[in-house]
């Protein structure tokens, strides 16, 4: 990685040219709850831009905020400051063109795979016939094939997260969301996970915001790693990481990668660390 490539947050914060328009403008965003003891300030000031096709993760500690952001980009939950827009039009509420994936895979216990599956194309009243192959597909390149039929508790917890992944891809949003989806899997499951991720992302190039705590995780899967403070959630610095792809999982063992790891957590160690 080069130096160059560990761009400060000011100059990858730099306006792009007018020409090459963002998936995703963030410009001065906030978000305070109100709740029965006042006002909690979650979000402050976060501006950053996400270019068509890009992998960007954003890290932070438990309670920064990085599920307020991302409800917010899914349009599930109004910002109480600034703006987020997708491809130049304001985000107002949930799209079509957005797959989101959270923690937990939410899949429903009586439809089987197929069919929690084709629940976006259903909900969309998109062509069933279709639908049902891109679903074949998408659960092949998962590794998947054959499980069509099953139940959600016939799988093991990393397969129903497959499942949810799919399910976010079926109707070919243009972007994909994802709030700590490997949260919950054990390390070598997460691992492999973060390969199929890669392939997919590789395979399919959509537009991807992850959200993690892992640092490695970060930088294996990402472009760019946006790294938030604690609450109330501010960024950072915006880390360019330039790693080859496809990035093999030997790559974490390597000095660049060693070097941006350092980089990110020297963010956390100056704030009393990442809270797991
Ligand atoms: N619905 C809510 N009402 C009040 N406070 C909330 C609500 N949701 C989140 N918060 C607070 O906002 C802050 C950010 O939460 P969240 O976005 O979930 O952080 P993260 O995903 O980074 O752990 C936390 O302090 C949390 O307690
Ligand atoms: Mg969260």
């Amino acid at each position: 990685m080069s130096r160059a490539g560990l761009a400060p947050a000011g100059e990858a914060r730099e306006p792009r040219p007018a020409s090459v328009q963002p998936m995703i403008a963030v410009r001065r965003l906030a978000k305070s709850y109100a709740t029965k003891r006042g006002g909690v300030v979650a979000l402050e000031d976060i501006d950053f831009a996400v270019a068509e096709g890009e992998f960007l993760a954003i890290l932070g500690p438990s309670g920064c905020g990085k599920s307020t952001l991302l409800k917010i980009l899914a349009g599930l939950l109004p910002a109480t400051g600034g703006e987020a827009s997708l491809r130049g039009t304001p985000i107002a509420g949930p799209r079509r063109d957005i797959g989101v994936v959270f923690q937990s895979p939410v899949l429903f216990p009586w439809r089987s795979v197929l069919h929690n599956v084709l629940l976006p194309a259903d909900v969309q009243r998109l062509g069933r016939a279709e639908h049902e192959r891109i679903a074949f597909e998408l659960l092949s390149l998962v590794g998947l094939a054959g499980f069509e039929h099953r139940y959600p508790w016939e799988l093991s917890g990393g397969m129903q997260q497959r499942v949810a992944i799919v399910r976010a891809l079926v109707h070919d949003p243009a972007m994909l969301l994802m709030d700590e989806p490997f949260g919950a899997l054990d390390a070598m499951t997460r691992e492999q996970m973060n390969l199929e991720l890669q392939r997919i992302w590789l395979e399919r190039r959509k537009t991807v915001v992850f959200i993690t705590h892992s640092i490695p995780e970060a930088v294996f899967l990402a472009d760019r790693v946006l790294v938030m403070t604690p609450r109330p959630g501010r960024i950072a610095e915006i880390v360019a990481v330039d790693l080859p792809r496809p990035r093999s999982l030997d790559v974490m063992s390597t000095p660049d990668f060693g070097a941006a790891v350092k980089r990110i957590r020297a963010h956390f160690n100056a704030r009393g660390g990442l809270v797991a």
